[in-house]
């Protein structure tokens, strides 16, 4: 009897130190973030992954007892690449969450990952409206082209600008702007008398701009990707559009807060509309760009940096909410059910995951570059509030 007992005791021991490998893996949640964290849309990557540790120092690592593990992967912002690391991250490190997707083409190359793994997909910068519709495990935290495009479309005609030229990137984001942008202002009673698109990759915004001097209309509008927009505010200049009596105006891409501070007083007065600035005046994003700032030796958040920062927080409250029905994780399925429909202040003011789109509903605010304290800043000057994709055809 005390012979069989002593055996039950020890194979049970020897059980349960087998199964601790086990144990300790089933209780670390994993993100998956892939980001361009080099070539030409770096400094997206760097924005969200520093905003992204910041929210983990800020929140602790530990969410409804599980461990929070992040693994940062970088795609050169190469498609191919994207989704094989997704694959990878998927099959091999078995992810539960993916996130990050500095570009358009690498969130579309990842979709059909997502779908058929059954892992939530938080995009946190790419901002093509169809992109939520290629996959049902989508969520996005950063924002929709046709979002900010309104907005502009409505405010030009109201102040003097009617006759417009477009320039856009020549790919899914610039597409929507141009239309959206168009459409829109045709509505009000403008016209876009040109719609110039440059490639994505390596652009020379010299030969463009040199035709939109020659057309002379009352403005440009402007779409490139962050990053981009230093090099089209010195052509600008440089050809002296403004003091041909042109207007740069565009979506708030152009005068991304990363790069805004060093685009020199030219840049004053340009109008844009988005959905971020660092100088939004709430106390709670006061907050945020102090400790972003303090973190990162002083580099100031732009919206990359605030679509990483909130994508985190859904990804916590989504872990922290979800049913785990007795099992030690929650299942995808679990995940991104409570993802959906969370709605809560962000450093950019109120923003919600629309249950049914997925997609992210929110204030656009129309700005203006000014001087404060010495640093150029995108000042809000007006406000179109919950604002839904406008893409959306559902
Ligand atoms: C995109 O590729 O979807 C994209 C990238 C950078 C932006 C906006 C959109 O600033």
């Amino acid at each position: 009897m005390k012979r069989r007992n002593f055996t039950a005791a020890a194979l049970a021991a020897a059980a349960f130190v087998a199964a601790l490998p086990a144990l300790a893996q089933d209780n670390t949640f994993k993100i998956g973030l892939i980001l361009p964290m080099s070539g030409q849309q770096a400094t997206t990557g760097r924005q969200i992954e520093a905003a992204a540790r910041l929210y983990m120092a800020q929140n602790g690592d530990t969410v409804a007892g599980k461990k929070i593990q992040l693994i940062v992967k970088d795609d050169t912002s190469l498609p191919d690449a994207t989704r094989r690391l997704a694959q990878e991250l998927v099959v091999n490190d078995k992810v539960n969450v993916l996130a990050g997707f500095g570009i358009t083409p690498s969130a579309l190359a990842t979709a059909p990952i997502a779908t058929q793994s059954k892992t939530p997909m938080v995009v946190m910068a790419a901002a093509t409206s169809s992109i939520t519709e290629a996959s049902p495990y989508i969520v996005r935290t950063s924002f929709t082209l046709p979002q900010a495009s309104v907005a502009l479309a409505d405010w030009a005609p109201k102040n003097g600008i009617k006759k417009v030229v477009t320039l856009v990137s020549d790919y899914g984001p610039g597409i929507d702007a141009e239309k959206f942008f168009k459409e829109r202002l045709i509505f009000n009673g403008g016209q876009v008398t040109e719609s110039l698109r440059v490639p994505m990759r390596n652009p020379d915004f010299a030969p463009f701009l040199q035709k939109v001097r020659d057309g002379k209309p009352d403005a440009l509008f402007v779409f490139v990707p962050s990053g981009a927009g230093a090099a089209v505010m010195k052509q600008f200049l440089e050809r002296g559009m403004d003091k041909a009596g042109i207007k740069l105006i565009g979506t708030g891409d152009v005068t991304d807060d990363d790069q805004l501070n060093d685009m020199g007083d030219g840049a004053l007065g340009v109008v844009t509309s988005h959905h971020y600035s660092a100088a939004h005046p709430s106390a709670l994003n006061k907050k945020f760009v102090a400790a972003f700032e303090k973190a990162n030796k002083g580099m100031r958040p732009n919206f990359m940096a605030v679509g990483g920062y909130d994508g985190m927080r859904v990804i916590y409250e989504a872990l922290r909410a979800a049913k785990t029905t007795g099992k030690a994780m929650p299942t995808g399925d679990a995940v991104l059910a409570a993802m959906k429909g969370q709605i809560f202040e962000s450093p950019r003011g109120k923003m919600f995951i629309d249950a049914q789109t997925r997609d992210v509903v929110q204030d656009i605010y129309l700005r203006k570059v000014e001087k404060k304290d010495g640093q150029l800043h995108n000042v809000e000057f007006d406000v179109i509030k919950d604002v839904k994709d406008p893409g959306k055809t559902k």
